[in-house]
């Protein structure tokens, strides 16, 4: 897959379907020369592909004292570029800055080494990354001209996905300390700008608004400097061609492994082309490198399609589940799980919860999960946070964990490791261990809490400690992992003034060595990862929790759009979602939505009247039959936006194409008139039988005629949900 053509400069990766070509010019700069669709390229093609003639860019040669050009026609500005230097020719954006000691900037990087090898590197603990090995890396070495400074690019095709996985680390073999005031993993050129940029733009109980824009000129960002990936922006964006559809057309997504602030920059200039950077956002951003010391960028995802916008989800979604999660703890499909905050949030006692338990049991609850409340003196959320000891006046968590073994169900426990109240043993014994300067008056607070300094290792080790004493106590089977504030003032007591701007950075990477140590000692442990609902819905949180709780908008109004956006960039299988008890919709229809998602209860269970539960239990049964094979490992198609229209409809079906299940929502009520729905993903000759018109059908059927919802009228907020079933 993979090709070093030393002589001529070419480097090749391929995989039948895409290609990525690199060229090394005469003066040794590292060109993209084409990323797009499979193709071999001859000398000829290159020669025209690079054709700037005599627009070539010039230098003053100071040892012969003569103006030179560039003799293979290397054209700054208009040459596309794997990695930008930076001060020198070429002013587009570099993803690698650097300050020397004597205060300049310039950096000239040029090729120096190639190699390549088998599968994908993991990159040093605790950041989180890609394996598998169904893939091949090439690890190029560029060279400052000037100086020892490398940077060492990682590139990896997969033989079966389309994806690239690019990143690079920067090594200082100076003898001078250097600080880096942008490290972003990728850059990447394409000749032209008649792209939509979409990104997924959102707050607090309405994350992942749908948001496509054409490019223009200058720059557009899509970032984050909340410290976290943020409800504001999700990190997963696209680019897609401007009359592209789910299959056709051309589709190029990014994602970053990376929970932290982010930036996706895109760039176009007066050439018309589109310079595109990504990575760790340089906001406040400063790395101090020794010599000898190196700065590893987080990988950044790409996938490409040039059949929709589908193919580019497609991608993705088997890269997430085969490529990115680690979690392989769950036994045959993951369990039908009951959360108690929006049954009761802070208002609970043994007796409450065993009824809650009772309850829940029979809609088909499967796992019980205790969320907030539970610990220290955590009756409301402006205390406790930070003492993670059982308040065992208000709970005997041993007699709840035995009650679920009798049950025949498991438990699950809240944290929220990276955060403290300023009312909680915690705080009041370390005051130190927050964020901020020691010398404010006024601290900033956010649901009445601080968040703590994760780069300091020693509070990282207070949590894990206290997380440990209560695992060893109480053996568990799921952790729902919150985040509820922000990062505001980023400065760290424990690091002096030259390190300050590695705070954000040392936060995630503080946050990563706890998670991933615990998701390592407790294997079987299912972590779900939360931020205020879906503020940390990232690759980077997922590499070690298996699904995301994706918001607390949990009504189909508002959460149509969340989780069929979402699972744009991201496979159903990972998206937290929970029928409540807000009578706004029936619970069918938020059962039925809940079942393209994770599928679980977050309600009074007391409450439910015996239609209700056999209602939810219907839906139940589905889960238990198709979810792991249709939802969990089957194929996603986008088949009606709500973003777009008044419907929302999305079909998934199994990998040996014998089962599928369609899921239709319509927004407003709708009279009768003529529709047919066009499936997708079906076998052509095979026979299907569907549970709406109760028929047989070819697979050709539905996919050219489809499912005839002639004459049928849609309630507001109505829902269909249909099984085909291969004959
Ligand atoms: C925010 C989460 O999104 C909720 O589901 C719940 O866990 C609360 N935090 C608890 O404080």
């Amino acid at each position: 897959m993979i090709q070093y053509q030393k002589e001529k400069g070419f480097i090749y990766l391929g995989n039948g379907s895409i290609s990525y070509v690199l060229y090394i010019n005469e003066s040794g700069c590292l060109e993209l020369l084409y990323f797009g669709k499979a193709i071999q390229l001859s000398d000829d093609d290159i020669a025209c592909m690079r054709g700037y003639g005599d627009w070539a860019s010039t230098y003053y040669d100071c040892a012969d004292g003569k103006e030179k050009i560039f003799s293979d026609g290397y054209r700054a500005g208009v040459s596309r570029m794997e990695l930008n230097s930076h001060g020198l020719w070429d002013k587009r954006f570099a993803p690698v800055v650097v300050k020397w000691q004597d205060g300049s900037f310039e950096t000239d990087f040029r090729f120096s080494e190639f190699s390549s090898y088998e599968g994908i590197r993991p990159l040093p603990a605790p950041l989180p990354c890609a394996h598998g090995e169904k893939c091949e890396t090439a690890e190029i070495l560029l060279r400052d001209a000037r100086s020892s400074l490398y940077a060492r690019l990682f590139l990896t095709i997969f033989s079966d996905k389309d994806i690239l996985v690019k990143s690079l680390v920067i090594e200082n073999g100076t003898e001078e300390t250097v600080t880096l005031l942008r490290a972003m993993s990728m850059q990447l050129d394409l000749p032209g700008m008649a792209y939509d940029l979409v990104h997924f733009r959102g707050r607090w109980g309405s994350e992942r608004r749908y948001e496509a824009n054409a490019l223009h000129d200058g720059a557009q960002e899509v970032s984050s400097n909340l410290g976290r990936s943020s409800h504001e922006e999700n990190p997963f964006v696209y680019l897609k061609s401007a009359n592209a559809t789910a299959d056709s057309g051309e589709a190029i997504g990014f994602n970053l492994i990376y929970s932290g602030n982010f930036k996706f920059r895109v760039e176009c200039g007066p050439f018309r082309s589109a310079h595109l950077s990504y990575g760790i956002d340089d906001e406040d951003f400063e790395w101090k490198l020794a010599p000898g010391e190196r700065f590893v960028t987080p990988q950044a995802v790409i996938s490409y399609s040039a059949a929709g916008t589908d193919r580019m989800s497609q991608n993705f979604h088997r890269f997430i589940r085969e490529n990115l999660i680690r979690y392989r703890g769950e036994r045959e499909y993951k369990p039908i799980l009951f959360n108690s905050w929006e049954g009761c949030y802070f208002d609970f006692d043994t007796e409450r919860l065993i009824s809650y338990i009772d309850d829940a049991c029979k809609i088909g609850t499967e796992l019980f999960v205790l969320d907030d409340g539970w610990f220290g003196e955590r009756n409301s959320d402006d205390r406790g946070l930070g003492d993670w000891f059982v308040n065992r006046d208000k709970v005997d968590l041993h007699r709840i964990l035995a009650h679920c073994k009798q049950k025949g169900i498991r438990f699950g426990i809240w944290f929220e490791p990276e955060m403290v109240n300023y009312d909680s043993e915690l705080y009041r014994a370390h005051p130190e261990y927050v964020l901020g300067r020691a010398d404010v008056k006024e601290r900033s607070l956010s649901r009445h809490q601080f968040h703590l300094d994760f780069s300091n290792p020693e509070v990282v080790e207070n949590i894990y400690a206290q997380m440990k004493a209560f695992l060893e106590e109480y053996p568990v089977d799921y952790i729902k992992w919150d985040y509820n504030r922000t990062v505001l003032e980023h400065v760290s007591r424990t690091h002096g003034a030259e390190r300050q701007g590695e705070i954000y950075h040392r936060l995630v990477l503080g946050y990563y060595s706890l998670l991933s140590r615990i998701a390592e000692e407790y294997p079987s442990v299912m972590i779900e990862g939360c931020a205020s609902g879906g503020g940390r819905f990232d690759l980077g949180t997922l590499c070690y929790c298996p699904q995301i709780w994706a918001s607390d908008e949990s009504d189909p109004a508002q959460r149509i759009f969340i989780n069929y956006n979402t699972s744009i960039g991201y496979p159903l299988s990972t998206i937290g979602a929970h029928v409540n008890d807000h009578k706004i919709t029936s619970y069918r229809t938020k059962a039925m939505l809940a079942l393209f998602g994770t599928y679980g209860y977050e309600m009074n269970p007391n409450m439910l009247a015996e239609t209700e539960r056999e209602e939810l239990n219907e839906i139940a049964a589905v889960y238990r039959k198709y979810h792991k094979r249709v939802i969990e490992e089957g194929t996603l198609y986008h088949l009606l936006s709500p973003s777009e229209g008044n419907f929302m409809c999305m079909q998934a079906v199994s990998e040996d194409r014998t089962l599928s299940l369609v899921l239709l929502i319509n927004k407003l009520k709708e009279a009768d008139e003529s529709r047919f729905l066009r499936l997708k993903g079906l076998d052509e000759k095979a026979l299907y039988r569907n549970d709406w018109d109760g028929k047989m059908h070819s697979g050709a059927y539905y996919m050219t005629v489809g499912l005839n919802f002639t004459c049928v009228i849609f309630e507001e907020f109505s829902c269909r949900l249909i099984r085909l079933e291969k004959i």
